[in-house]
């Protein structure tokens, strides 16, 4: 039996993949090249936007012509759209199922150590060997993915959020801020590093309250851990340099919760990378407030000069929403101001779009029209792409260590710098996976072009 995956959505999503195919290869599945030509066929879908849900409702439907052509074909649903685990033989159902006759399964990834009773409970004669875990977050944690490369790894180390921004579904979608065992994290950044991988990113909504969300306090479980336990974390996989780790990363750190300590971490660590990405949403204090980010743009300024203070090179990007509940035109132009004070030099721009069960898709009217949101989002990007170019400028004629990642046709290889910024380079040896030294020649909007240089 064959199975394939469709990812979309955040980093969490993609390790939440990793372990699903772990999952799968342990019931005896293999993988398939395309989702046209397996026997089943998940979509890890996301929630936060209506694009990338609608694109799924799109795939579910394409998938019946497929169902018509082979009967074994299953096709389940995981992920920020799922609320309850269930088949089309459950009696109580997912509405997903409901809209859906031809979707068999959907599950919630906490549920995914009891995936084989699902595909089961679809088809009684799946001759699938059975887990033994019971479907908990912490178990769903235990599972050993199956990663993508050996040279490079996410490694999550929360799940949920509890800061309820007013547009975001992921508190509903993920639930409460959960944080995943410390000596656990240790132990699967030990093993990466021990089967080779060189750069680890550790994921999470909120990643630097690890460790301190009312769950984990509940639990006393971080205790030993001191006031920062993400510091302590980030110390200790900082020491897997000694076995061969080269760059640590981390994604994505809320604004409010972002320490001293941890700043001076940053500085301090050897394999601490100087990028950080740090969502600021919005430059108006107004639209922060109706979002509830619980800071104000003089808290994220500070924020900012005292991380280049610290970390001169710090490379700092940022996420935006344009046309929120309630944005004035004054409003976004106070964005813009802040863009030139601040310089991202890289950003993600994202329209917003209401979501039902956040408080602002029940209360605030999504009054802004998808035309101003066009021209707002068309806007910001003349800004990322003089601030990314300018950035990208000081590179010039540089020698960068970059991490090769992916090849294109022609002899061309890309990868990242210690600042996340893209590089690319010809070579005609194969270099994934490998660093390599680049003489920058040439500055582009986005990225920098290179000659490989010999070590
Ligand atoms: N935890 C991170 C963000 C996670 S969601 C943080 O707090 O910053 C990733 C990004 O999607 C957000 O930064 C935001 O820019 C965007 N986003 C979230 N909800 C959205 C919505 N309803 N409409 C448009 N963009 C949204
Ligand atoms: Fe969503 Fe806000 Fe949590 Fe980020 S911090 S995941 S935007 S609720
Ligand atoms: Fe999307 Fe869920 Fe990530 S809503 S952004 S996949 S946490």
């Amino acid at each position: 039996m064959q199975y394939f995956i469709q990812t979309f959505g955040c980093q969490m999503n993609i390790t939440d993949s990793e372990r699903i195919s772990a999952v799968l290869e342990n019931l005896g599945f293999v993988p398939a090249k395309r989702w046209q030509e397996t026997d089943l066929f998940i979509m890890n879908s996301c929630s936060v936007r209506q694009k990338p849900e609608d694109r799924v409702h799109g795939l579910i439907g394409d998938s019946l012509k497929i169902k018509k052509k082979n009967k074994k074909f299953m096709v389940g649903l995981t992920g920020c759209m799922v609320r309850k685990s269930s088949t089309q033989n459950s009696e109580l159902k997912d509405n997903l199922l409901k809209v859906h006759e031809n979707l068999d399964f959907v599950f919630r990834i906490e549920d995914l150590c009891k995936l084989d009773q699902v595909l089961r409970e679809c088809k009684a004669k799946l001759k699938i060997k059975p887990l033994e875990d019971e479907g908990t977050v912490e178990n769903y944690f235990k599972i050993q993915p199956k990663y993508s490369n050996n040279f490079s790894a996410f490694v999550p180390i929360q799940t949920g959020c509890d800061k309820f921004c007013t547009y975001c579904i992921v508190p509903f979608a993920r639930g409460r801020e959960y944080s995943r065992d410390f000596v656990e994290v240790l132990a699967e950044c030990g093993n990466l590093v021990e089967k080779g991988v060189k750069e680890i990113t550790l994921v999470g909504q909120t990643v630097n309250t690890y460790g301190i969300s009312r769950a984990d306090k509940m639990s006393k479980k971080f205790e030993k851990y001191g006031k920062y336990p993400f510091v302590k974390l980030l110390e200790e996989i900082d020491k897997l340099q000694l076995k061969g780790l080269k760059w640590l990363r981390f994604t994505s750190p809320y604004p409010k919760d972002f320490s001293d300590e941890l700043m001076e971490a940053m500085a301090r660590l050897k394999t601490l990378c100087h990028h950080v990405h740090m969502p600021i949403q919005s430059g108006s204090d107004a639209v922060l407030q109706m979002m509830n980010r619980q800071y104000s743009v003089k808290d994220y300024l500070k924020l900012v000069n005292k991380f280049r203070k610290k970390i001169p090179d710090i490379a700092i990007s940022t996420d935006i929403i344009v046309g929120f509940a309630g944005e004035t035109e004054a409003m976004f132009k106070e964005t813009c101001a802040l863009y030139d004070k601040i310089q991202w030099e890289m950003c993600y721009h994202a329209k917003y779009s209401s979501r039902k069960g956040t408080y602002a898709g029940k209360i605030l009217k999504d009054n802004i029209f998808a035309k101003a949101k066009s021209r707002r989002w068309h806007k910001l990007n003349e800004y990322i792409k003089k601030y990314s170019f300018k950035a990208l400028k000081g590179y010039a004629n540089s020698i960068q260590e970059v991490l090769v990642d992916e090849k294109k046709q022609d002899g061309l290889y890309y990868g990242r710098n210690f600042h996340n910024k893209l590089v690319c380079f010809k070579s005609r040896s194969n270099l994934i996976g490998k660093f390599v030294c680049v003489r920058i020649t040439q500055v582009k909007e986005w990225l920098m072009e290179g000659k490989l240089l010999n070590k």
